[in-house]
């Protein structure tokens, strides 16, 4: 396969500039995503080099990833390449003290084997702790030179205006939120706001977790942890999901294209928003970046858009999915 036709977004105004379809690193390490039970450390290494060769430039890890595994996968990984793409990472929220978000930059620092991380994002907010300590931690560390630009993740738009007002000279350049065609709260004010304010949106879990592959069905479900969590696959939901499912396959039918890449070419018609989808092996990354050939006609959208926002989760399945795993 060739390179494939992928646009690039400036986050926010910090000049660094990402393709629409980045590449997200959960899944490196992770017992919960199955990590060495059917997919290893050769298949992520590989993912990354092929997402390198089709010019996905933007790789998302995280501190709690695989308890560190991730960033060192991922370090290792771009080492022949690491000025050719934008490495964003995250501090978890238990050390989102100012002296707890120094450390843990250096930690990062060292299990990426950079010198600077490109993007420095706060996870999840801690409301223990006051926002403004966390941000001038954030703030110092691009005074350092060991921080590039600085990112929020999980927050709504009332903390987002709320964190940029905790900056001096800065400017946040994005909000990573969980996004995609069956979970679309951010539609509720975020989106637009960093539409119109240039904030780069970086949606999680794109696929919904694999779900918006129409790959899984009530009798067909993933076993891993993440999923039996979810409870997008529980049975009755993938039961009403078929509908939407059956849509799904029709639009990439007509495309000569897979389910999943059209639910991703649905978010990336967004102009600030950056989908980043995980991925077990080079296939997958193949697969996720030839969404970028996509172009899906209004029509098209405004069905998906339709056809998904019927899918509905439900109280019970909600309640169901943790109770069962406690064997309640
Ligand atoms: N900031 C946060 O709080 C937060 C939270 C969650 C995720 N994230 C980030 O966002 C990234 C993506 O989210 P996610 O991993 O939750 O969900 P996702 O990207 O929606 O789904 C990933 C899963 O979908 C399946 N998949 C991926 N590409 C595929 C393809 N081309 N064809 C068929 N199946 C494919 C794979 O699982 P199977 O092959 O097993 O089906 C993969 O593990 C993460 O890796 C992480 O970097 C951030």
């Amino acid at each position: 396969m060739g390179v494939v036709g992928l646009k690039y977004l400036e986050l926010g105004r910090s000049g660094l500039r990402v393709s629409k379809i980045g590449l997200g690193t959960w899944q490196i390490g992770s017992s919960e995503w199955g990590w060495n039970r059917g997919y290893g450390v050769d298949d992520v290494v590989r993912a990354i080099a092929r997402a390198h060769e089709l010019g996905i430039n933007f790789i998302d890890t995280a501190e709690i990833y695989g308890g560190g595994v991730s960033e060192e996968v991922v370090g290792r990984a771009i080492r022949e390449f690491r000025d050719e793409v934008v490495i964003a990472t995250k501090v978890w929220p238990t050390h989102a003290t100012y002296d707890g978000v120094l450390k843990a930059c250096e930690r990062s620092l060292r299990r990426l084997g950079v010198d600077v991380i490109d993007l420095y994002q706060i996870h999840w907010p801690n409301p223990l702790v006051p926002l403004s300590s966390t941000m001038r931690a954030m703030e110092r560390l691009v005074e350092l030179g060991k921080v590039r630009a600085i990112g929020v993740s999980n927050f709504s738009l009332g903390r987002l205006k709320k964190a940029q007002e905790c900056l001096r000279r800065e400017e946040i350049a994005s909000n990573q939120v969980k996004y995609n065609l069956v979970e679309r709260g951010v539609e509720k004010g975020l989106l637009q706001y960093c539409e119109r304010e240039g904030i780069a949106l970086i949606a999680y879990s794109p696929l919904a977790q694999g779900f918006l592959t129409a790959r899984y069905s009530a009798s067909n479900r993933p076993r891993d942890l993440v999923r039996r969590l979810n409870p997008l696959f529980d049975p009755a939901v993938l039961r009403r999901a078929e509908p939407l499912m059956t849509l799904l396959r029709e639009v990439a039918a007509r495309h000569g294209a897979e389910p999943g890449q059209v639910a991703l070419a649905w978010l990336i018609r967004w102009s600030r928003v950056v989908a980043i989808p995980g991925a077990k092996r080079p296939e997958q990354v193949e697969s996720n970046a030839r969404a970028a050939d996509l172009e899906l006609s209004d029509e098209e959208w405004g069905m998906l858009s339709e056809a998904a926002s019927k899918v509905s989760i439900g109280i019970w399945p909600r309640l169901k999915t943790p109770l069962r795993l406690l064997g309640i």
